[in-house]
């Protein structure tokens, strides 16, 4: 050993941050590393993950347990690709059909998209399940075919691959049984790792709101999305964000081709007016954070442009044709993968819509086989939920408030679910605001 200098030692580290003080960037690195390697054991890893809990991480320490993070796997190499990549990630949420639609808008506007996509664990599939109910689709690019649609349509879908941030794998595995999870420092920089693995130059945050959210209150959500801000301004990654409501589920459709069709309706110009305006909202801060528009505003202009000409779903077509998928479900998607049977659940009495629990409208729809539960489970990709309306919104006794799109499986317990978390009452309601904060 060096003359004069101990070898790190974990026992040393957790009390410190126990005390409450800030570790240094040696530190941090010493635990991400020995958490990689499996030298320093579960028992002190779940000791300082609880230590960060209950003392949090200052911003210099989220941003090195970030990079410590990124450092612990593969990083995406996506040189080659031209201009500012920009990935957007939304926290949570049910029947969040963004990523389908964001996708061809920013692409449009000239913003390249090379997006990494994983299976959806939870109420409906991940984008990769949703992309894989048209016909034909796959993902198994090369990485020089996926450079070059990249460069020559400015959208590629590619599945996960490489070994990506183990150490928040393991971090996160841990967390789950050692009711560390709901931490600040540790989602922003969890979340952010794999931002940065991936590839990203610039990220744009999705960070919901409300009862369907991993975040309840405005308040939490407000920090998760500043700590996470704060991470990227420290790792020179331009970071924008808004908090969404997720009190209800955003649009209208929940389940796998339901969704798909409704990201069409809405690049037709046709969509619900929360994921449309939400579209906006996030693909004008793709567009700023990729260089190509210097306000809001006119980012903004620019994604409705897009959606206007129609240049946006003219690019989804080359997209889907470009991953060997069926084009012409854009112009029918009844082409895509449908349910037997279509129940309506009506409304028992005359009233306003109060509420409409966006995780149990997520459940439901899981029960019916649209989500997996395990990861090797198979979806459903043609069944879910389509609600026929949303919070504030007047009703009539007999009046369709759901339409269930069933195979079969589930069909009771979900009709019950809607049944019981939608609810109707006398007094009318404020629509809940769908955008909360505003954070850059
Ligand atoms: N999602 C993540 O990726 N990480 C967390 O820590 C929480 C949610
Ligand atoms: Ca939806």
């Amino acid at each position: 050993m060096e003359s004069g200098r101990t070898e790190m030692r974990m026992v040393d580290v957790i009390a410190k941050k126990r005390d409450g003080m800030s570790l240094s960037d040696e530190e941090i690195r010493f635990f991400v590393n020995g958490i990689t390697d499996g030298s320093i054991p579960d028992y002190q890893a779940s000791a300082l993950l609880m230590s960060v809990f209950f003392r949090d991480m200052d911003e210099r320490e989220r941003a090195t347990l970030t990079l410590a993070m990124v450092d612990s796997g593969d990083r995406i190499d996506l040189s080659g690709i031209e201009g500012v990549l920009v990935d957007k990630h939304s926290t949570g949420g049910v029947g969040d059909t963004t990523t389908l639609i964001l996708g061809p808008l920013v692409a449009a506007c000239g913003v390249p998209v090379a997006k990494m996509s994983g299976r959806g664990l939870g109420h409906t599939g991940g984008t990769l399940d949703k992309l894989e109910s048209i016909e034909g689709f796959h993902i198994e690019l090369t990485e020089e075919e996926f450079k070059e649609q990249v460069n020559r349509l400015k959208l590629a879908v590619i599945g996960q691959s490489g070994n990506l941030t183990p150490a928040d794998k393991k971090l996160y595995a841990l967390r789950d049984v050692t009711a560390t999870v709901d931490s600040i420092p540790l989602i922003a920089s969890s979340i952010m790792s794999k931002k940065i693995a991936a590839g990203a130059d610039a990220i744009v945050l999705d960070v919901k709101t409300g009862e369907g959210a991993f975040m309840k209150t405005e308040e939490d959500s407000r920090r998760l999305a500043e700590a996470m801000v704060g991470i990227g301004r420290s790792v020179g990654r331009r970071t924008l964000a808004v908090i969404s409501d997720m009190s209800q589920p955003l649009g209208f459709a929940v389940g796998n081709s339901l969704e798909v069709k409704e990201a069409i309706a809405t690049l037709k110009g046709e969509g619900p007016e929360d994921l449309t305006r939400l579209c906006v909202e996030l693909g004008s801060r793709m567009v700023v954070a990729g260089g190509k528009a210097d306000s809001l505003e006119e980012g903004a202009r620019m994604i409705h442009e897009v959606l206007g000409d129609g240049s946006a779903l003219g690019l989804f077509r080359s997209f889907i044709e470009a991953q060997g998928g069926d084009p012409e479900v854009v112009d029918h998607p009844d082409r895509l993968p449908s349910a037997n049977e279509v129940i309506q659940v009506d409304a028992k009495r005359d009233g306003y819509i109060q509420s409409i629990g966006a995780d149990d409208i997520g459940l439901a729809a899981m029960h019916l086989g649209a989500g997996r539960a395990t990861k090797d489970e198979a979806i459903d990709l043609g069944v879910g939920i389509v609600l026929k309306k949303k919070v504030g919104d007047p009703v009539r006794k007999g009046e369709p408030l759901a339409e269930v799109h069933s195979n079969g499986r589930g069909t009771d317990t979900a009709i019950s679910m809607i049944r019981e978390h939608i609810t109707i009452g006398e007094e009318p309601v404020t629509p809940p605001a769908l955008i909360r904060g505003d954070i850059r």
